[in-house]
C-alpha cells in the first residue's frame, strides 16, 4: 500500500483553524482491513448526539452498519453505482435519518438542518480521532427505508463512510485523479452578502 500524503489533502485556509477542520477531507480510498471498535462508534455518536437542535428537539436517527455485516451489504447494495465502486472497503456506513415529522404526522421543520448539523460534528470528532468521512446523497432511499422497516416521518438524506484513509493507488480511474486532485472552495467574499 502506498499512503497518500495527507499533508497535500490538508485545507488551505485563509485564517488559522482548528487541526481537525483542516485536515478533514472525504477520501474514496479506504483501508479494507480497518474496522471500527465499539468505541470508536460510540464516541461518534456521542459526537452527534451533543449537537444543538431547534428545541432541542435532536431529531436525528442514524443506522450503524459496519463492514463485514449484513446490515453493511444492504446499505451498500443500496449506494448508486458511483459510490458502489469506492464504500466497499469502508469501515463502516453510517445512514443519517431525519425526523422531519413526528409519530402523529406533526413536522419538524428544522430537522434536516439539526442532523445535517449532529453529522458536521461527527466528522470533526472523526478526524480528530484519526478517522476519515465521506458523505453520499447518491443512493437509494427508497429501497433502504423499505430494508430497515423506516416509518413515515423518517426520511434518510445521507450515508457516511468511516474508515481509515487507504492507497489511493487501488481506486479505479477516474476516481484515483479525484482522490489526489487539489481542493478547491469558493472564495470568501463570495460567500458573504454582508459583514458590517
Ligand atoms: C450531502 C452530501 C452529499 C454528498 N454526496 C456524495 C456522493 O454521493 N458521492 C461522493 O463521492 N461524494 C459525495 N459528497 C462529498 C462531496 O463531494 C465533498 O464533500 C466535496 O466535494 C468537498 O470535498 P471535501 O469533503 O474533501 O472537502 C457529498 C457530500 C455531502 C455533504
Amino acid at each position: 500500500m502506498t499512503p497518500l500524503d495527507l499533508t497535500t489533502r490538508r485545507a488551505d485556509t485563509d485564517a488559522p483553524l482548528i487541526t481537525p477542520l483542516v485536515e478533514r477531507w472525504s477520501p474514496r480510498a479506504y483501508d479494507p482491513a480497518a474496522e471500527l471498535s465499539d468505541d470508536d462508534v460510540r464516541t461518534l455518536l456521542e459526537a452527534a448526539r451533543w449537537a444543538p437542535s431547534a428545541n432541542n428537539l435532536q431529531p436525528w436517527r442514524f443506522i450503524v452498519a459496519r463492514r463485514g455485516t449484513e446490515a453493511f451489504t444492504t446499505v451498500h447494495d443500496a449506494l448508486l453505482g458511483f459510490n458502489q465502486a469506492w464504500a466497499d472497503s469502508a469501515a463502516a456506513l453510517i445512514v443519517n435519518i431525519a425526523e422531519v415529522a413526528d409519530e402523529s404526522g406533526a413536522p419538524r421543520p428544522w430537522a434536516k438542518y439539526d442532523l445535517g448539523q449532529a453529522v458536521a460534528h461527527l466528522t470533526v470528532q472523526a478526524q480528530h480521532d484519526d478517522l476519515h468521512t465521506h458523505q453520499m446523497g447518491g443512493f437509494d432511499g427508497a429501497r433502504l427505508a423499505e430494508a430497515f422497516g423506516l416509518r413515515e416521518g423518517l426520511e434518510i438524506v445521507s450515508i457516511t463512510a468511516v474508515g481509515k484513509v487507504g492507497d489511493a493507488d487501488a481506486l479505479p480511474e477516474p476516481l484515483r485523479e479525484r482522490e489526489v486532485a487539489p481542493r478547491r472552495r469558493k472564495p470568501l467574499d463570495e460567500l458573504v452578502i454582508s459583514a458590517a
